[in-house]
């Protein structure tokens, strides 16, 4: 059994390597090359990501990729990727394309607002601390100016402070409700500096305020923290057409399909089971976008899957209606991102990607990712109802199977050939493999493998 360990952090980081080698690799020097062979060759790149997260000892890779001719709002992006999941950035560049021919994606920021709270136990008048919070209201504002000039230079800051009664869930709770701009910033530590200040704010206050018996001044803050939950941090992305234009060579015609994918749509709007997969779907093409442009993708989703649960059932994102002869598919996510500031200056990737987009404000990445969303989707229900999704999901994994198999590059050309005009299963990849390399069976291949 492994040891516990004092002062890891403190080691070197080939001293962490080697640690972690003898203790649960039995020393096995391939364990210590594979993480170094990970290493970035140019040491000041290895060491800005060594400094990142505490404990590096290497790095690890995901694909990064582009999907192509997004016409988003009149302007034409390639949408960088960061994802593992073979059919994803397929699927985008797919609906891309096809909305490209028909007006491209039309966004609308609804609001940007984020919010943070004090949370705190008072015992006492309500209506006292009501009309208290109200008169100090300005002094919140004042104590946090050192913070917020900066902020109010770019055109944000503090928008309101505000006491909530929150006893009916818990006895003596309540928060101070602040809600913020951060512009271009995703301003975590900027709400984080001003809601701790609030506390401090509201403490002295009321201590030395001779109205509170000695009972009530005793408020006991329990934490300052901003919400992930932004439903006033909303945008909204939509495409729509002439039903008549919605060919997509399969067999079915445009007015069946447009029915079949409402259908869907009203089955996720309804249905939670759905609705989880559903959204799924629309978190990889968010995901992938929030990763690569540097965002806390943790953060994003926490934010959406509340959002889809705000009606008291989990739901779906995205919505469709079908009126007078129009096709319009849209969806409403709440997207609290930045594009100064966190890993925006620092990851070069990301820099790379914020070029790419051509150094997009939050609010225009805001509309970029929830448009990905609706591309990934709109690629997965156009799948569903017509084809299936195993069809072009197989495809792109295909060369996964592969790999795992250990097949050659001649092995590969020749068995992708094969399946342009055969469906892909995962057994099917392997029989057809077998046959390629002249070996009976699979277990043949472990044997040479
Ligand atoms: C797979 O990653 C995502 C899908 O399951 C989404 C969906 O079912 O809508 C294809």
């Amino acid at each position: 059994m492994a040891k516990v360990v004092k002062g890891f952090s403190k080691l070197s980081k080939e001293a962490k390597i080697e640690w972690i080698a003898e203790q649960y690799f039995n020393k096995d020097e391939n364990s210590i090359e594979l993480l170094k062979s990970y290493w970035h060759a140019d040491a000041p790149t290895q060491k800005l990501h060594d400094e990142f997260i505490e404990n590096t000892l290497s790095n690890f890779y995901t694909p990064y990729g582009v999907a192509p001719n997004f016409l988003i709002d009149g302007k034409l992006l390639a949408i960088p990727m960061a994802i593992e999941e073979s059919s994803v950035v397929a699927a985008a560049a797919k609906s891309a394309s096809f909305w490209l021919e028909r007006g491209g994606f039309k966004t609308k920021v609804i609001s940007t607002i984020k919010i943070g709270h004090v949370h705190f136990m008072y015992e006492g008048d309500v209506p006292k601390l009501r009309e208290f919070v109200k008169s100090i209201n300005s002094k919140f504002y004042e104590d946090t100016a050192s913070f917020t000039a900066n902020m109010e230079a770019r055109g944000g800051g503090i928008r309101s402070v505000e006491l909530v009664d929150k006893t009916d869930k818990l006895d003596h709770y309540f928060q101070l409700e602040a809600r913020f701009e951060t512009c271009d910033s995703m301003g975590a530590n900027f709400i984080n500096t001003c809601l701790e200040q609030f506390s401090k704010t509201l403490t002295s206050a009321i201590s030395s305020n001779n109205t509170f018996t000695e009972k009530e001044k005793q408020i006991q803050i329990v934490m300052c923290i901003l919400s992930n939950y932004t439903p006033e941090c909303i945008v909204r992305s939509e495409v729509s057409c002439n039903i008549s234009e919605l060919t997509d060579g399969s067999d079915i015609s445009p007015e069946e399909f447009a029915q079949k994918f409402k259908r869907a749509v009203t089955i996720a709007e309804l249905e939670p089971y759905r609705a989880t997969t559903h959204n799924k779907g629309i978190m990889n093409g968010i995901d992938a976008v929030v990763i690569a442009t540097g965002n806390d993708f943790r953060a994003v989703e926490a934010a959406c899957h509340t959002y889809a649960s705000r009606n008291g059932s989990y739901q779906s994102l995205t919505h469709c209606s079908i009126t007078d002869g129009i096709f319009k598919f849209w969806i409403d996510v709440p997207m609290a991102l930045g594009t100064v500031g966190g890993l925006t200056t620092l990851h070069p990737m990301v820099k790379f990607s914020l070029d790419l987009l051509g150094r997009p404000s939050a609010y225009e990445l805001m509309s970029i990712i929830a448009s990905s969303g609706l591309a990934q989707n709109f690629a997965a229900l156009r799948a569903l109802v017509t084809t299936g999704i195993q069809k072009g999901h197989m495809k792109m994994h295909l060369l996964n199977i592969l790999n795992q198999l250990e097949a050659t590059e001649a092995e590969k050309a020749i068995i992708v050939d094969y399946f342009k005009h055969n469906t892909v299963s995962h057994s099917v990849a392997v029989r057809k493999f077998c046959e390629v390399r002249g070996i009976k069976n699979p277990q043949e291949i472990s044997k040479n493998h």
